[in-house]
């Protein structure tokens, strides 16, 4: 068991996700808690060489299986270079997306053996689970839409959105570009993945404003984690 806490947040493109995961960080640091922000894939130096890589849109088409080997390769750097020191330190770690976008991008959606990634979930995570995580959930269509608005006019965009990530034209071509189907997909994949696992899994209406999903996320969090005793 670990000291500190590990929220993840998932979710499908346009899902608001990581405005919320930044605002969450926000309200626990000023709760005067230690909290450690980082996204996958990326969040140690290694793991974002390698993000560089996997969303390269300009890489020649590739094996699914081999592109999920550097997903998992970043991870079990991540783990190990950042989640797991910061949670032994007693930190709250909240990480914008995590095995839940394996599982569904590369195996409910992609083309990858989900045994197989189950596997290398297994090996990789091992005890480092999510205490929490939140799905912020948008219908396929409306989040492709706000993804293409980002894409074509990132001045509009919140600053510290945009000092938050990549350049997003690194990931236009990558998984973005995918057709509606493959956005659908994605959307069932998630929400499937907390149904099987309500204990760990939360969603939330990600159409409503953010102020909305963000009380939504808060009430979680204090309901899910800061009544448990450990
Ligand atoms: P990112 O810029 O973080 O996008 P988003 O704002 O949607 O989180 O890019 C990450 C992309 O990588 C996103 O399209 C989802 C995909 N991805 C996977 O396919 N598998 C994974 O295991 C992870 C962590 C991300």
């Amino acid at each position: 068991m670990t000291a500190g806490w590990f929220i993840t947040f998932e979710g499908g493109e346009g899902s608001g996700k990581s405005t919320q995961a930044k605002r969450l960080a926000d309200r626990l640091t000023a709760a005067g808690h230690d909290v450690t922000v980082t996204r996958e894939p990326g969040g140690s130096p290694f793991a974002e060489r390698l993000r560089a890589i996997i969303l390269d849109p300009n890489l020649e088409k590739h094996s699914p299986l081999a592109e999920a080997l550097l997903f998992a390769s970043a991870r079990a750097d991540h783990l190990e270079q950042v989640i797991r020191p910061a949670l032994a330190a007693g930190h709250v770690v909240i990480c914008d997306r995590f095995s839940d976008s394996t599982r569904v991008y590369q195996g409910y959606a992609g083309r990858v053996e989900p045994r197989l990634l189950e596997a290398l979930e297994l090996i990789i995570v091992q005890q480092t689970k999510p205490d929490l995580t939140i799905v912020v959930d948008i219908p396929a269509e409306i989040g492709l839409a706000r993804a293409a608005l980002r894409l074509n006019a990132p001045a509009a965009q919140a600053p510290s959105e945009r000092t938050a990530k990549q350049p997003r034209s690194l990931l236009a071509d990558r998984f973005e570009s995918r057709g509606l189907d493959f956005h659908k997909k994605l959307r069932e994949g998630f929400l499937e993945i907390a149904r099987l696992e309500p204990q760990r899994c939360v969603i939330v209406d990600g159409q409503r404003s953010p102020d909305d999903v963000a009380r939504e996320v808060w009430a979680a969090v204090e309901s899910r984690l800061f009544t448990e005793a450990r």
